[in-house]
């Protein structure tokens, strides 16, 4: 068991105090990731105690602590997940060997770019999202805004420790521009482009944690399984806490279309507009979006730099080990996706170059889950409504389907077509006015804003109408 030390001024469990070369770099950082939150992180309720989890331990049990805190308050810290003993290199050319406790010469570069453009997705999250704790529609939900938000700040903080601990002068400098890029920033832009959209409503905010966040799940799932074994144990601890923020944007979709449902019984129509609700069809557009954004995450069909980093052993696929195969996939063969100017075709490849479609249809399959249990509350309901996720190559902007138009259904169609079914796909202007104008910050106690129905139950057993965040 590694010793955690909660009271030190950077609470860790990765002996700090025993480097002080390295403890001192990162307490020179914590200034400036502190400026960072003040300056780009929520933009009101700054000091307000909120009810947060706090990660205090890596144990299975009682890992975290609940409480009220303020925000700048919180004790961001960095904890990897217990090492594993004699853990093996599970795929690549190196598999069988023992894992790296270092940095190999010949990896340090991809493995430092693999860091940085996991570690500059965390606090771009937090400024995309800075402006929704105005317009939250509960207490209930601003404290898992909060939470979201004061967990991806530690996210960083677990990359920010793998750059100082083991990259050296270009770590430390890596770390620094982490806070240098900002979502949205013309001249210094955050790495991948779906982290420089604004988040502008709370609909775009429970989308964002539920297909999102996801993304982040089956990279740091992938992460988990490298050679270099203190990147693997800060992913897997990482995912403990992700797994609140996709459970966030799972029953908050799932809590619109509650209302949504209620509304249609209570009124007897479809259009619940004029009732406050959101339609259907807009939920189901708003998920086109993000889904779309999301799986373009995941990079182009084939990929050069993804089979490097899998034959290094650098980052394996999910749940790599559970997979009954070689381990290596270079004569291992799958189809991808094919786009020529006459259809939708596929090709064969080897698994080794298609690593990022396999990763993608893995992910496909779990947004499928959330949908699934959506569509129950639909039926339940007695509702004759179906959410779908839209055909993957529907407005895509990387690899094969970029440029091309592809309805939601997978048909490959032209450019008047395209504009004249858009606006029953994507979000209009006028849905996304219409949205935004249900956007009234609630902050009584057990109070709901009226586009969405209350959670069924309250945070670490407290009730729903808990004063999680004292105003
Ligand atoms: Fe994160
Ligand atoms: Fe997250």
């Amino acid at each position: 068991m590694t010793l955690v030390d909660i009271n030190a001024k950077i609470p860790n469990n990765v002996d700090l105090a025993g480097d002080r070369r390295l403890q001192r770099a990162l307490e020179s950082w914590q200034p400036k990731f502190i400026r960072w939150w003040e300056e780009l992180g929520p933009v009101a309720h700054k000091t307000d105690p909120v009810y947060l989890r706090t990660a205090i331990s890596v144990g299975r049990e009682g890992w975290a602590n609940f409480g009220h805190v303020s925000m700048p308050d919180y004790r961001w810290g960095i904890f990897l997940s217990e090492p594993e003993a004699n853990r093996k290199i599970a795929f690549g050319d190196h598999k069988g060997d023992d894992v790296w406790q270092e940095v190999p010469g010949e990896y340090r570069a991809d493995l430092r770019r693999l860091i940085v453009v996991q570690g500059d997705t965390e606090p771009a999250s937090v400024e995309q999202q800075r402006q929704l704790c105005l317009t939250a529609p509960s207490l209930y939900d601003m404290r898992n805004l909060f939470q979201v938000n004061v967990e991806e700040g530690r996210h960083l903080w677990a990359m920010v420790y793998l750059l100082h601990g083991y990259f050296g002068r270009d770590g430390r400098d890596e770390a620094d521009e982490m806070l240098e890029r900002h979502s949205g920033d013309a001249d210094h832009p955050r790495i991948l482009g779906a982290f420089n959209e604004e988040t502008p409503d709370w609909l775009s905010f429970f989308m964002f944690t539920y297909f999102t966040d996801r993304d982040g799940k089956y990279q740091l799932a992938s992460l988990r399984e490298s050679a270099f074994d203190p990147l693997s144990r800060t992913c897997e601890f990482m995912l403990k806490e992700e797994a609140h923020h996709m459970f966030v944007g799972a029953t908050g979709i799932g809590r619109v279309i509650q209302r949504t449902l209620d509304l249609m019984r209570e009124h007897d129509t479809e259009d619940v507009h004029s009732h406050g609700g959101i339609n259907l069809d807009v939920v189901q557009k708003y998920m086109n979006f993000h889904y779309a954004v999301s799986l373009d995450l995941f990079g182009a069909e084939t990929s050069t730099n993804a089979a490097n980093y899998f034959a290094g052993g650098l980052k394996g696929r999910f749940q790599e080990e559970q997979r009954e195969d070689d381990h290596v996939l270079k004569e291992l063969f799958r189809m991808v996706p094919e786009v020529t100017d006459l259809a939708i075709d596929e090709r064969e490849v080897t698994q080794l170059a298609a690593l990022n479609e396999t990763l993608r249809d893995d992910y496909s399959e779990d947004c499928q889950k959330g949908v699934d249990r959506w569509n129950r509350l639909i039926s339940d309901a007695g509702v004759d409504f179906e959410m779908r996720l839209p055909f993957v190559g529907f407005n895509r902007n990387v690899g094969t389907f970029a440029g091309r138009r592809v309805s939601p259904d997978g048909q490959l169609i032209s450019e008047t077509e395209w504009q004249a079914n858009v606006g029953r796909w994507l979000p209009t202007e006028s849905d996304r006015a219409y949205v935004q104008s249900l956007m009234v910050g609630v902050t009584e106690p057990g109070k709901m804003a009226g586009w969405v129905a209350a959670p069924t139950t309250g945070i670490h057993q407290q009730p729903v109408d808990f004063e999680y965040v004292k105003t």
